[in-house]
């Protein structure tokens, strides 16, 4: 492979775009067969476009839908605005949270390749502060809010609704702020107060830029 095909990819397009990973250039480039020169001289232009375009330039991806993009939007705040409809009991939870959760933060939520998601209360002012969901988070809704976008951490947005309000009354029970036949759902669940929900305090120091 001619090294000067490795200069000309790893330089900056004239719109200061940044450049993509050389490997997949070389594959891309490759793959549709043209020589080096003319395929940099393609990808300039496809910098070139706009946004709006770059679907159609490269035949990836594709516009998000409006749908699309106000699923991708929510946010559950702290008072429990935004959360959808749903409900969820703590022996439910208990099953999701087995099958889906227990492989990495442990059968009781106590820890294992990942971290702890109960314990540690009353310890963040001590010598050996111990940060957990339990300890630490304000917010019942933040958790909920926390595992919709993020967990199953190898896939994610997999768990329905109420999956989700299951998983959280499980976790919630084993902290011990929820009864064992409680159900959760966008009512019950921003009355429920975590421990440490008064622990914090706003910052006053003067912004640093
Ligand atoms: C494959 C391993 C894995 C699985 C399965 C998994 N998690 Fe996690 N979880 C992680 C890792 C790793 C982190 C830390 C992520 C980070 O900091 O970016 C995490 C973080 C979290 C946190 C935030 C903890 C904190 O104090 O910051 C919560 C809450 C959580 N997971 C809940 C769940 C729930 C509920 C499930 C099941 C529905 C689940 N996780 C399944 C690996 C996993």
């Amino acid at each position: 492979m001619p090294r000067r095909s490795h200069t000309a990819v790893g330089m900056r397009s004239p719109t200061g775009c940044a450049g993509v990973p050389a490997g997949l250039l070389k594959e891309t480039r490759e793959a549709a067969g043209l020589a080096p020169s003319l395929f940099v001289a393609l990808l300039l232009l496809a910098a070139g476009a706009t946004v709006a375009g770059a679907s159609e330039q490269t035949g990836l991806g594709s516009e998000p839908t409006a749908e699309e993009l106000a699923a991708a939007g929510y946010t559950v705040f702290p008072d429990g605005k935004g959360l959808p409809a749903g409900r969820g009991t703590v022996s439910e939870g208990k099953a999701v949270y087995q099958q889906f959760c227990a492989a990495c933060h442990g059968r009781n939520a106590q820890g294992e390749d990942a971290a702890a998601l109960v314990g540690g209360r009353g310890s963040l002012t001590s010598e050996r502060p111990r940060k957990t969901v339990e300890s630490y988070w304000p917010y019942t809704t933040t958790l909920w809010d926390y595992v919709r976008r993020s967990m199953p951490y190898e896939s994610p947005g997999s768990l329905t609704n109420d999956e989700i309000y299951a998983v959280v009354a499980h976790l919630l029970n084993l902290m011990g702020l929820v009864a064992e036949d409680a159900v959760l759902d966008q009512e019950s669940l921003p009355t429920i107060e975590m421990p440490n929900r008064d622990g914090f305090v706003p910052d006053d120091r003067p912004d640093t830029h």
